[in-house]
């Protein structure tokens, strides 16, 4: 009989329930660090309305954090500039849990998952790969950047940073069979996914053919209930009824790009092309999703 073999389980914590009906509230926002720029000020404004509306419990950031490259060090003064002088609403002062996005990793990496930032400002929790566990709900955040086969040969020649990925193969394969176990041993009612690039989207940088062939398979076989990500600076629902719904919420700054690639109107319940962001209300018989604009108005919202 053979074992999988993993140098690594996925680091898996877990953040309290404090509702009394055991509910949760999340917000989820994307794309965003440009030192206030391009209305990220404006969407960080209206989500601390919403967030103190729903008196959230945490925050997902689904990548690409810092633009244009990551953060040089971890006394980079964009840490602040883009992340705790912006953020400053009371209600979103909660843990940011975050993923690094292809723009992330064009910087230095080591920095953005330095304790040092969250010394700085103790919201902030980036890794690659983890879980958060709250009750009823366990969410998968991976790592998605170095599955993307072309940033390993960018015809633009941008420099990403490597270390702790390479061999690229086996970083990959041991963290889908982490992905896969945590999964598999996973008791929770709701099942959420969080990766910066889509997996299935009509905006500008289109699907990720290698997501859909290599961790698609794994979120249909465990039954996922959502793949959340950005990437796509828009708003986006792709989904089915009963299958796994796609959401990207990638508007946290520059946005507004004007493309939207073909897909099947059954299927894709939301585009919006500008700046927003979305929230989540977990229960334990529904979860219900709703996007905003930077003006607060509900663009769309589904129940599941
Ligand atoms: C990356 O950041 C870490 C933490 O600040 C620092 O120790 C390291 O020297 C940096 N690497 C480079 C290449 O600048």
């Amino acid at each position: 009989m053979f074992f999988s073999c993993s140098l690594s389980e996925l680091l898996s914590l877990k953040h309290p329930v404090t509702k009394s009906d055991g509910s949760l509230n999340i917000l989820v926002v994307g794309d965003w660090g440009r030192l206030g720029g391009y209305n990220q000020s404006a969407v960080a404004a209206q989500m601390g309305i919403v967030g103190e509306q729903l008196d959230i419990d945490y925050v997902i950031s689904v990548g690409d954090n810092f633009y244009s490259d990551g953060l040089n060090n971890d006394t980079d003064p964009a840490f602040e500039a883009s992340f705790s002088r912006i953020y400053t609403h009371p209600s979103l002062q909660k843990r940011w849990y975050s993923v690094l996005g292809n723009h992330d990793y064009r910087g230095n990496v080591s920095a953005q998952l330095s304790q040092v930032l969250t010394q700085k400002d103790w919201r902030w929790f980036c890794r690659r790969s983890f879980v958060i566990s709250s009750g009823m709900v366990d969410v998968f955040f991976v790592d998605t950047t170095p599955f993307v086969n072309e940033y390993f040969t960018d015809p633009e020649d941008h420099t990403y940073d490597w270390s702790n990925v390479l061999p690229r193969n086996r970083y990959i394969s041991n963290l889908l069979d982490d992905l896969d176990l945590a999964l598999k041993k996973s008791r929770a009612t709701w099942k959420f996914v969080v990766g910066h690039h889509g997996i299935k989207t009509a905006g500008e940088h289109n699907v990720t053919q290698e997501l859909i062939d290599q961790l698609l398979p794994i979120l249909e076989d465990n039954k996922v209930d959502l793949y959340m990500n950005g990437h796509d600076h828009c708003l986006q629902h792709i989904g089915s009824d009963g299958g796994i719904q796609f959401l990207t919420s990638g508007g946290g700054s520059k946005a507004w790009r004007g493309v939207i690639l073909p897909w099947d109107p059954k299927e894709l319940k939301l585009y919006y092309d500008g700046q927003g962001f979305m929230s989540l209300h977990i229960t334990q018989s529904q979860v219900k999703f709703i996007f905003y604009d930077i003006s607060g108005n509900v663009l769309h919202q589904f129940t599941i």
